[in-house]
Order: structure tokens, then C-alpha cells, then sequence
């Protein structure tokens, strides 16, 4: 375990997933936007924020090419002040990519922040946001936005007439309580690992419905504090995404970006 001073911020970057839906055939961390991977950008997206005294990378097993990235990754932060760069081999599923990243935090580390390697565009004002909530006592910090499309619940269902298989409406939350989550989510080190600990007693269906850390961390009865996210922090998904990723590198819309 790498020895870390009392008190500091590690950063997770998970990339062990697959990424099929992008359907570029290589894992998504791996995935060009500009002229460089995906990952790089997140990396040095953490970097610049400037909050983090280790940042550790979960990748898939045997990727020897997201091992060479991560390698230039490590010189690349070091000589910019971020000496302990970890990577770990990643689980079957994001909550197992996690707890991977979790057994090599250094001794000091106090607060976590769980990154998605699929979200590379978050701005330096979003890591500032969560970390300064943690700083004010919270134990669990997520960045959102409010959501702008009505949103509805679905069950399986069949059209009256043919039978034919379709969905109806179960029900529409009220749209002014809801909130589209980002990454990073913040935390206390301690209350993760107590969640992560929760997450293994889970079934087989229940584990498979866990898409991010801070459900884990509702789920274990702590408060879950919300920060403004932003809209460079999209998660890239779908080619749609990856042009409009690509666009905001570009830059030609940036002057009218007004948020952090
Ligand atoms: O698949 P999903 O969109 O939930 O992935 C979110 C993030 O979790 C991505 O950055 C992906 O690389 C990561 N992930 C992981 N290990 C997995 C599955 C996903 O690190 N087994």
C-alpha cells in the first residue's frame, strides 16, 4: 500500500468497462477524442484540479495497451506533482472496479473521489465543488444537474388491439426533484469502504442494479449531499457523444461557455 501524508484526496478513475455501446470494438478508455485516448483526458483532468494526492486507474485485465497509457499517464502526473499513480485490474462490474481501486489507497487517505474514465471532459470547478462539501462535513457528495426532459416509469405492456409488445406508463415523478448525477462522487474513505462492504451482501439482481457509489452509500442509512455539476462532464456513451465531446475540445463554443 503506497504511504500517503495524513489527511489527503485520492482520485479513482474507473476504466475497466467495455464500452460496446460506442461500438469503436476497443475499450472506451482507450477510445480517441482529439489525439488522445479518453483516458488521458481524464487523467489529466484530475490533475489539473489539483486536489489529489493519488490517483489510482482501474483497468481491464490484460490490456497491455491501457498499460502503456497509463504508464506515460504516471510520468506525465508525477512531473506534475502527483507522485503516487496506481492502476489495478478491474472487476466484472463497476461497484468490483471500485473495491479493486479501494485496496491500494495509500494509509493517509481520508476522502475518495469515484471518477468515470467515461466522463474526461469534467471541469476543474466540479472536483472543486465536491471536494469543498467534504471539506464542510459531508461523507458522500455527488455533482447534477436538474433534468430538463419530463421523465416517466415504464412497465412491460401490450397494445389493446394486436397484443403486440410495448411499454406503458407506470408513473411521472415530479421534475423539479430530480437530478441527472455526474462523476466524480465524493467521500469519506471510511463510509465507502463500509457501503462497498454492503454492496457483497447483495444478490445476484440487486448488485447488477447498482450504478454508481453513492446508492451504496443511501443504502447504508448516510446522507447523500448534492453539488452543481455541469455539462462538460457528460458521459460519453454513444457517437453522439463522442462528436460532441470532440467539439467542445475544439473549442469554437468555449467563449460562450459560462459555467465551471
Ligand atoms: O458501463 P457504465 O457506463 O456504467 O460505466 C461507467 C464507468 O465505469 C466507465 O468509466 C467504465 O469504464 C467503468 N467500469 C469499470 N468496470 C466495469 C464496468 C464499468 O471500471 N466492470
Amino acid at each position: 500500500m503506497t504511504e500517503v501524508a495524513e489527511g489527503q484526496c485520492a482520485v479513482v478513475i474507473v476504466a475497466a468497462g467495455s464500452g460496446q455501446r460506442l461500438g469503436h470494438g476497443v475499450p472506451k478508455a482507450r477510445v480517441p477524442l482529439g489525439d488522445e485516448p479518453m483516458l488521458a483526458h481524464a487523467v489529466r483532468g484530475v490533475v489539473k484540479a489539483g486536489i489529489a494526492a493519488q490517483i489510482c486507474i482501474a483497468i481491464p485485465a490484460g490490456d497491455a495497451e491501457l498499460e502503456r497509457i497509463c504508464a506515460r499517464l504516471a510520468a506525465e502526473s508525477a512531473s506534475a506533482g502527483v507522485l503516487n499513480f496506481s492502476v489495478v485490474e478491474g472487476g466484472a462490474d463497476r461497484s468490483a472496479s471500485v473495491r479493486a481501486a479501494l485496496e491500494v489507497l495509500g494509509h493517509g487517505i481520508t476522502t475518495v473521489l469515484i471518477h468515470d474514465a467515461a466522463r474526461p471532459l469534467a471541469p476543474a470547478g466540479v472536483f472543486d465543488r465536491v471536494t469543498a462539501a467534504l471539506r464542510d462535513g459531508a461523507k458522500a457528495v455527488i455533482p447534477a444537474l436538474a433534468v430538463v426532459d419530463t421523465i416517466k416509469t415504464v412497465v412491460p405492456a401490450s397494445l389493446p388491439s394486436t397484443g403486440a409488445g410495448v411499454e406503458k406508463v407506470s408513473g411521472t415523478p415530479a421534475r423539479n426533484q430530480l437530478r441527472a448525477v455526474q462523476t466524480p462522487q465524493g467521500f469519506d474513505v471510511a463510509t465507502l469502504r463500509r457501503a462497498h462492504e454492503y454492496a457483497l451482501t447483495l444478490d445476484d439482481a440487486t448488485a447488477a442494479a447498482i450504478t454508481d457509489d453513492a446508492m451504496l452509500v443511501e443504502a447504508i442509512g448516510e446522507d447523500v449531499y448534492v453539488v452543481q455539476g455541469s455539462t462538460h462532464s457528460l458521459k460519453i456513451t454513444s457517437p453522439t457523444d463522442l462528436l460532441l465531446a470532440e467539439a467542445m475540445l475544439q473549442g469554437p463554443l468555449r467563449p460562450r461557455w459560462v459555467e465551471g
